[in-house]
């Protein structure tokens, strides 16, 4: 079981290894509580990976998430789950605060 924090407002919750961080967050009603098609594929879920070790395990549609992006630590959080502990900011905030301006599209 791994700590899921969320930058803002310092929120806590646990993820087990085997469910993505969007099932989790959502068990426990944590975070942004939207979801959409837990495939990967309308982007609602998005975020950024501050820090923490994960692993992808489904593919995330390109239209949401860019190689760039991905390589940023971009993550659709339906397809992933953790590998340890994890810290994660909202993509928005991050632009918002300027710390996330290297070009990147927002996703509204
Ligand atoms: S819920 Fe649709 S991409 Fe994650």
């Amino acid at each position: 079981m791994f700590v899921i924090t969320l930058e803002e407002g310092r929120e806590s919750f646990l993820c087990r290894e085997d469910e993505t961080v969007l099932a989790a967050m959502l068990r426990q009603r944590r975070g942004h509580l939207r979801c959409g098609c837990f495939g990967g594929g309308c982007g609602i879920c998005v975020m950024r990976i501050i820090s923490g070790a994960y692993h992808q395990i489904k593919p995330m549609s390109r239209a949401h998430v860019s190689e760039a992006e991905q390589a940023e630590s971009v993550v659709l959080l339906c397809c992933v789950e953790p590998r340890g502990d994890i810290v994660l900011a909202r993509v928005n905030d991050l632009k918002k605060n300027g710390r996330y301006n290297d070009g990147i599209q927002q996703n509204a």
